[in-house]
């Protein structure tokens, strides 16, 4: 069994005779990456597990106490607790050193591995590429729109060319932070940041939208924490400075924020963080970002965090979007330890992520 920082929890009697561990202590507690010969095909079966895939068969070499090597297959799952935390990943292990299945799989694993690598390149590449010219376009016409007079229809023309080009942009970022993260680019960082001023600076950010809408937009923060209003007035973050990645942080609460703001009319939109001790590691801590709306409800059976998936076939007509955004949050909040759900009734729905973040030793902001 192994936890999500990535240390083993637990091996049986059998697992330890195959690698050649006498002590348990040898090998329970390290981190399972130690043990792997080949550490792209751990990265990947482990990549697999994040998506939510199960692992059935999976060649793998592994590395004995002696030094010498063993070939195993491997079937693997991932626990989740009732709110869809990770709990741990839990992996059945057969010796199959020389056999003949385990070269039949390992070539044809090793197939799967290259296509997906091809086209994650090819995707991330051609993104890549299209992102300057685009840059390009948006920018030569905000220029345009600033050379004012134009006639009403000439003014049309050009917002259009804006609007349009800001929506490609978006769709061509977010398909190049899927691949990225496909592909195992995706560097998650680990530095000092205030917890409240990510929701603040989001709040900030999409104050704006929600007020055309005249929606409410709020941000609650967990009783543990200081409010934003305390932290900002008195200067003091003390409390609220964790080790993490706030950046990406930042990007989930943006799409769900930018989600609630979209499918509600009326009501308030409200952004919540809650963080609590990791029943796993005593210098872990889970921190919930949650965004919750009175909107239109989420009353689909869809796996909405599912690339291009969306709750029906008129969504897009009706609201805009690609179904791309929660597939990012899913994917961005698994690498960094955590999981995403929705709670929803029809009318009230709320969307949330859990990661990982370690408080700071030393606040450095
Ligand atoms: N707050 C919400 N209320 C109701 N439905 C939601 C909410 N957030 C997400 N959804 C549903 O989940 C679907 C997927 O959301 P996602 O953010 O991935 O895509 P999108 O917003 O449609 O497009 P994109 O984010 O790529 O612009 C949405 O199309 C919508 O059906
Ligand atoms: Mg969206």
């Amino acid at each position: 069994m192994i936890g999500i920082d990535g240390a083993i929890i637990w091996a049986n009697n059998a697992e330890l005779k195959l690698l050649g561990y006498g002590e348990r202590n040898e090998y329970v507690g390290k981190n399972a990456s130690q043990f792997y010969a080949d550490y792209n095909s751990y990265s990947n079966m482990f990549q697999k597990l994040n998506s939510g895939e199960g692992i059935h068969d999976y060649p793998i070499r592994l590395k004995c106490k002696n030094g010498t090597t063993k070939d195993v297959l491997i079937d693997s799952t991932v626990a989740w607790d009732d709110d869809g935390k990770f709990l741990y990943t839990r992996c059945f292990t057969r010796d199959m050193t020389a056999t003949d299945k385990i070269n039949e799989l390992r070539i044809a694993e090793k197939a799967k591995c290259q296509t997906l690598k091809y086209k994650t390149n090819f995707l991330a590449t051609v993104t890549h590429e299209i992102r300057t010219p685009l840059n390009g376009i948006i920018g030569m016409a905000s220029l345009l729109l600033e050379t004012a007079p134009f006639t009403p229809l000439q003014k049309e023309y050009v917002e259009t060319i804006a609007t349009t080009g800001d929506f490609l942009l978006t769709l061509v970022n977010d398909i190049l932070d899927l691949s990225k993260v496909d592909s195992g680019k995706m560097v998650i960082e680990s530095i000092p940041f205030n917890i409240v001023k990510v929701v603040e600076d989001v709040r900030k950010m999409s104050i704006s939208g929600a007020e055309q809408k005249g929606l409410n937009l709020l941000s609650l923060v967990d009783n543990n924490l200081q409010s934003v209003e305390n932290i900002l007035t008195s200067n003091d973050f003390s409390e609220s400075i964790y080790l993490g990645d706030p950046f990406r942080l930042k990007q989930i609460l943006i799409n769900y924020v930018n989600n609630a703001v979209k499918f509600t009319a009326h009501g308030t939109v409200s952004i919540g963080i809650d963080i609590k001790k990791s029943k796993f590691a005593e210098d872990i801590d889970e921190v919930t970002l949650t965004v919750e709306d009175t909107g239109i409800g989420v009353a689909s059976t869809v796996d909405l965090f599912e690339p291009f998936s969306q709750a029906d076939n008129t969504i897009s007509r009706r609201y805009g979007g690609t179904g791309l955004g929660l597939s990012i949050c899913r994917k961005l909040g698994r690498l960094m330890g955590g999981e995403t759900g929705v709670r929803s009734t029809l009318g009230q729905v709320g969307i949330f992520t859990t990661s990982s973040v370690s408080p700071s030793i030393s606040p450095t902001l």
